[in-house]
């Protein structure tokens, strides 16, 4: 099945390509007792929500040192918001930083610091989790089979079934949800996840996608009716 085949082909180029130095994508083998997991949920919570507005390379140094500073949620919620804001001083959005720290106090009284583990729950419960980092966050820390959408995974949505009309609109956005929720595997669904920011991030890029080494390619709809044409494609002339 096509499903099967993306899902299999996206995973087996993310165990090669991941990008491994990443601080927050530590080596995870399933094995986790629940305070682990839970340790886990509010690093993946933190590093989505650092990720939303920046790059990658740049949330790197601020999520180490976030992570010297408040190693655990609960280190979080103690703090004062001056020292917060100090460590976030130049991501920007400073809304983000604060709704972290109210999110840890708020789930330091509700649930002793453990973060709801599914999407409904975490985008319901947790200030400043959204749609988007509600799916990751059940994904990548809890397993959940749960899909996700940000700009990356949308575009490669988009190319790989074809999705015309407005990008930006409703009806598309709604679209690409349940193209996600219906493509996530059950096992590995924060990885396959992961997989699809990175295949957007590093392959099937705004302009020239470098389609010839996409590792779903077969599936492609946009490049199967040639809407990726080869002049758009890297290293063509
Ligand atoms: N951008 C947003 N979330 C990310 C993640 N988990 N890995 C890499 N890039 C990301």
């Amino acid at each position: 099945k096509e499903r099967q085949q993306v899902q299999e082909e996206l995973l087996k180029w993310f165990d090669v390509s991941k990008r491994t130095h990443l601080p927050w994508r530590k080596e995870w083998d399933g094995t986790l007792d629940t305070e682990q997991r839970a340790q886990r949920a509010y690093e993946v919570w933190v590093s989505e929500i650092m990720l939303q507005q920046t790059q990658v390379a740049t949330t790197i140094p601020y999520y180490d040192k976030w992570m010297q500073n408040f190693p655990t949620i609960h280190d979080l919620a103690k703090a004062d918001i001056e020292k917060v804001n100090k460590l976030w001083a130049g991501l920007g959005y400073y809304s983000r930083a604060r709704r972290l720290w109210e999110g840890a106090k708020k789930m330091c009284e509700e649930s002793n610091g453990v973060l709801p583990s599914t999407a409904k729950e975490l985008e319901d419960k947790v200030p400043g989790v959204g749609r988007y980092t509600a799916g990751a966050i059940a994904s990548i820390a809890w397993g959940q089979q749960a899909g996700t959408v940000d700009g990356n995974i949308a575009r490669v949505y988009s190319r790989m079934r074809a999705i015309g009309g407005d990008a930006k609109g409703k009806s598309t956005i709604e679209l690409q949800w349940k193209i996600a929720d219906y493509m996530v595997p059950e096992g590995r669904p924060g990885d396959f996840n992961q997989a699809l920011m990175e295949l957007g991030a590093t392959v099937c890029t705004p302009q020239k996608p470098d389609c010839k080494h996409c590792p779903v390619q077969k599936s492609c709809l946009a490049l199967k009716e040639v809407k990726v044409t080869h002049s758009m494609m890297k290293d063509e002339p």
